[in-house]
């Protein structure tokens, strides 16, 4: 009875099993087909069209050839040269296959509109590069989708949008000390390397009130002096990792790489430091002499961690970035005397030797053409992708002239091409290549033009870089009379979670006497 009783529990429970797979395989099948209805519903909605551009794969199924070709362009430095000549060969925008996931390459205003800003919430940030940077740059805005991202860029945006953000008289202090380790006599300097330096300090300063001061330790000096004494090395350490870890994927993991954790806590530290007290010391209403961007920030938030992973998001958002800038600019300044002596006439009879205000920097159309054209010819940020959420749609690139929409499934990556799109000429004209300042005269840009990219995650301190930037600019040319470079190899990229110039930019200046 009870051997009985025992196997007629074992079928019951055999049964109970064989039904929940059933049920199962059935509510799977349900949900693909209702997916696969709703797929063809919205296809057919907007008239989808394949996409008839590909990338001619000789590996179909894991797109290895691409990969290898990449891998190859990149250690040659000539990746965007490479993808660039794609676009011009295979088309604006085409489909092509990234290790076994098949996704989209374009550098078409109109789609790069619709991922960015009008189909915003179908797209989120790669889940890589959410998972690269997680570890040092926590729930901040720079890594963050959703919710925790709308929420940071309210607390932020405000800090942002200040009539005059930041203080000249913090920009000068820093500038200052840049000009005094440029040798006036035409001995030769390498700029890039200093600009990073320059940039760490100020930003430094601007968000803990408290600067890293490397450019005080001299030419050659090491980074971090006083109170933030290798904090900066930590920051680079941690940042080099985390470019590896974008660029590579989880392909990166092969390596592992004990120290990381070390330096993120270093820089975690620090700025936890700098929190602490300020949440100890702060007075509410009290104005400071300076501008201090966690002083401000202590006014609405009170969680320590929020405060420092913002710090730290602005910091790896805006540094390395605005250095490149600066750095490009002079690098083509140094093979253009001509547009040189445009500039340095425009900064006479503006300022006649004196300190520029800030409102007096606008004024000055021709550095802005300047650094727009840096901008557009080398993007610190020339490619960078999204990943749909849900299955949604592109209005163009299906169909055989490419003029289709196309039917986007969730998890498909897009990838945009910035400096692809900058050197478009049907929108810059035959002489895309070229670096001509005079052309902003009449340029007029929209979803042209995304060096800060563009929508609801636009650039929050695109103020702020072309002010520093600008700034640095103005007080070189009425320092210097001339800039010239001293090796002449073009433009070569150096990748890292933004681009710069391989070979730094060697000069030399001679002083204005
Ligand atoms: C020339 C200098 C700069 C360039 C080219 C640049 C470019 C960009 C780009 C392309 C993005 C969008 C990234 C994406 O959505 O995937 C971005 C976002 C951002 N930038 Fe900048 N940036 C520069 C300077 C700065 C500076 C100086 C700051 C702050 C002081 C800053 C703070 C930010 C922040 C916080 C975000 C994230 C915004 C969000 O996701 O809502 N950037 N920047
Ligand atoms: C982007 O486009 C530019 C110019 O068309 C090209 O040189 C570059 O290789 C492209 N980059 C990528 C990643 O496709
Ligand atoms: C430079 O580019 C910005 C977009 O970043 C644009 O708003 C501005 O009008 C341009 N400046 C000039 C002088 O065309």
């Amino acid at each position: 009875m009870a051997a009985f009783s025992g196997s007629v529990l074992i079928y019951i429970g055999l049964a109970l099993y064989l039904a929940t797979v059933v049920y199962s395989i059935f509510k799977f099948a349900r949900r693909t087909i209702t997916r696969r209805n709703l797929r063809r519903d919205l296809s057919q909605q907007y008239q989808c069209q394949p996409i008839q551009t590909k990338f001619p794969h000789k590996d179909p199924i894991l797109g290895l050839d691409l990969f290898i070709s990449n891998a190859r362009a990149a250690w040659q430095h000539q990746f965007l040269e490479t993808v660039n000549r794609r676009h011009d060969e295979i088309g604006e925008t085409y489909q092509l296959n990234m290790l076994g996931t098949v996704g989209i390459m374009t550098r078409d205003p109109e789609i790069i509109k619709t991922v960015l800003s009008t189909h915003f919430k179908d797209y989120s940030l790669d889940a890589e590069r959410k998972k690269a940077l997680k570890p040092l740059l926590g729930n901040g805005i720079f890594a963050t989708d959703g919710q925790v991202w709308a929420h940071s860029r309210a607390v932020l945006r405000p800090q942002f949008t200040r009539a005059q953000l930041m203080d000249l008289s913090m920009l000068e202090k820093h500038v200052g000390r840049l000009i005094d380790l440029v040798p006036h006599n035409g001995e030769e300097i390498e700029l890039q390397e200093l600009m990073l330096r320059f940039t760490m300090d100020m930003a430094t300063d601007f968000l803990f009130g408290e600067s890293t001061d490397g450019l005080l330790a001299g030419r050659e000096g090491p980074y971090g002096q006083g109170t933030l004494q290798g904090f900066a090395e930590s920051v680079q350490y941690a940042q080099h990792r985390m470019a590896m870890h974008v660029a590579l994927g989880w392909w990166a993991l092969l390596k592992p790489d004990l120290q990381f954790r070390h330096h993120v806590r270093v820089v975690h530290d620090f700025i936890d430091g700098f929190v602490q007290k300020e949440l100890r010391e702060h007075r509410p209403g009290v104005k400071h002499k300076t501008y201090v961007l966690l002083q401000a920030l202590v006014e609405d938030v009170k969680d320590p961690m929020q405060i420092r992973d913002e710090l730290v998001n602005i910091l790896i958002a805006g540094r390395d970035t605005t250095a490149s800038l600066i750095s490009n600019v002079f690098f083509v300044l140094s093979r253009r005397p001509d547009i040189w002596r445009k500039l340095r006439e425009e900064v006479r009879q503006h300022f006649e030797g004196k300190l520029p205000r800030f409102d007096q920097i606008p004024q000055c159309k021709y550095v802005r053409y300047t650094i727009n054209e840096s901008l557009r010819l080398f993007p610190p940020v020339p490619v960078n992708s999204r990943v749909a959420v849900c299955d949604t749609v592109i209005s163009r690139g299906g169909g055989a002239d490419g003029h289709a929409p196309v039917l986007i499934t969730q998890g498909t990556p897009i990838v945009y091409n910035i400096s692809g799109l900058h050197r478009r000429e049907d929108v810059y004209g035959a002489d895309a290549e070229e670096f001509k300042p005079e052309r902003w005269e009449a340029l007029r840009v929209g979803w042209q033009f995304l060096p800060f990219s563009g929508g609801p995650r636009v650039c929050i301190g695109q103020q702020f870089a072309i002010t520093e930037a600008s700034y640095v600019l103005i007080r070189f040319l009425q320092t210097f009379e001339s800039v010239e470079c001293v090796d002449e190899t073009p433009w070569q990229e150096k990748i890292s979670l933004t681009v710069s110039s391989l070979n730094g930019v060697r000069v030399r200046f001679r002083r204005a006497l």
